[in-house]
């Protein structure tokens, strides 16, 4: 029986860093009101760098800390809502700017929940057999499809990609897995940078830029993602204090600190940094982590129970429990 399990971790962000303060001089704002509301403090803005570019750079890392060579990669998964083109996939190209020859690869749109939704999909090509390793990458360049004159949105996000190398392993270490839609919900969070028209069509394109209800958002996070971390705890194969650290999608810190109080859990078990990056949507899990182990709170030696949730567009939240 064929299992799967994270073997290495990398990030990347561009480097060209927007403070709150920075923001305040293009806009109605200031870093009291961005930082007592959400904890940003700064995001990393991409200039020329693309998705892709971003993934695979994460990609090369994540190769050169394994010493696998590309033709060694049997898939890539890129999770994005702001892809470089809807064709070729980002996956596509970043397939072939590292040369993984032999790879096929795709894109997950699952907004801020793609990394975990695609982490779960991998976790079943490796679990059938047929496959032995591939990349799941969570990359954004969310730069491009905000709006930098609405301060409501403006001020979370930022851009940037993280990954993980997954390999099949004897040991089991996915040990547990919940992922939600609900699509009736979708209004609330909205991107669409393709524009629908045609010489048949007198479709107006509603939201070119991303937009969102704010409170919504915050009320769904902290009511729906809450409870579906409680019921998975609920009946995971491990105890709660058993779980050494909780990646939660990094989109505020007040949410952080409800979702904690609520599934009772200390503060200090949720690691955060989107005071560095703001909100990375698909990629903030996995840089997130990817830091972790840099800093040594990840050991990446099977030791550690950590557990993955992402929330978002969609609406989509999904969790996954695993052994790193
Ligand atoms: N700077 C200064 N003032 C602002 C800004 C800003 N950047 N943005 C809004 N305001 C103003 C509003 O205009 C409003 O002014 P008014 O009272 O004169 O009308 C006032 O601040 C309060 O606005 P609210 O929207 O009520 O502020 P709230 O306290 O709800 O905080 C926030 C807004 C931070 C967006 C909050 O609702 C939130 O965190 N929601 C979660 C949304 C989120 O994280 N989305 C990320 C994408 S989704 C995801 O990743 C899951």
């Amino acid at each position: 029986m064929a299992f799967a399990k994270i073997t290495q971790v990398a990030h990347y962000s561009p480097t060209q860093v927007i403070s709150n303060q920075d923001l305040s001089e293009r806009m109605d704002t200031s870093d009291e009101w961005i930082a007592s509301r959400t904890g940003i403090r700064k995001r990393h803005i991409s200039q020329t760098e693309t998705t892709s570019d971003l993934a695979a750079e994460v990609a090369k890392r994540l190769l050169k800390k394994s010493g696998l060579a590309a033709e060694q990669l049997d898939f890539i998964f890129v999770a994005t809502i702001s892809p470089d083109s809807m064709m070729p996939s980002t996956a596509a190209r970043v397939q072939a700017k590292v040369g993984a020859d032999k790879a096929f690869a795709f894109d997950v749109t699952a907004a801020c929940s793609g990394f975990v939704f695609a982490l779960a999909t991998a976790e079943k090509f490796i679990r059938s057999g047929q496959y032995k390793r591939g990349l799941v990458i969570g990359s954004e360049t969310l730069s491009k499809v905000i709006d930098w004159e609405d301060r409501t949105t403006a001020v979370l996000f930022g851009d940037g990609a993280g990954g993980v190398l997954l390999e099949s392993s004897e040991q089991q270490t996915f040990l547990a897995e919940s992922l939600y839609t609900d699509g009736s919900r979708g209004e609330v969070l909205q991107s669409s940078f393709v524009g629908l028209s045609s010489p048949y069509s007198n479709k107006e394109v509603d939201h070119k830029y991303l937009s969102m209800d704010g409170r919504a958002v915050f009320d769904f996070a902290i009511r729906d993602v809450a409870k579906s971390i409680q019921s998975l705890l609920a009946t995971a194969p491990v105890a709660v204090d058993e779980i050494d650290y909780f990646f939660l999608h990094q989109a505020n810190d007040r949410i952080l600190d409800k979702i904690a109080k609520k599934i009772g859990v200390p503060r200090e078990k949720l690691p955060a940094n989107m005071m560095e990056y703001g909100n990375t949507s698909a990629a903030s899990i996995p840089i997130l982590l990817s830091e972790c182990v840099d800093q040594g709170l990840i050991k990446l030696d099977g030791s550690q129970t950590i557990l993955l949730s992402g929330f978002g567009g969609g609406l989509t939240w999904g969790t996954l429990l695993v052994t790193i």
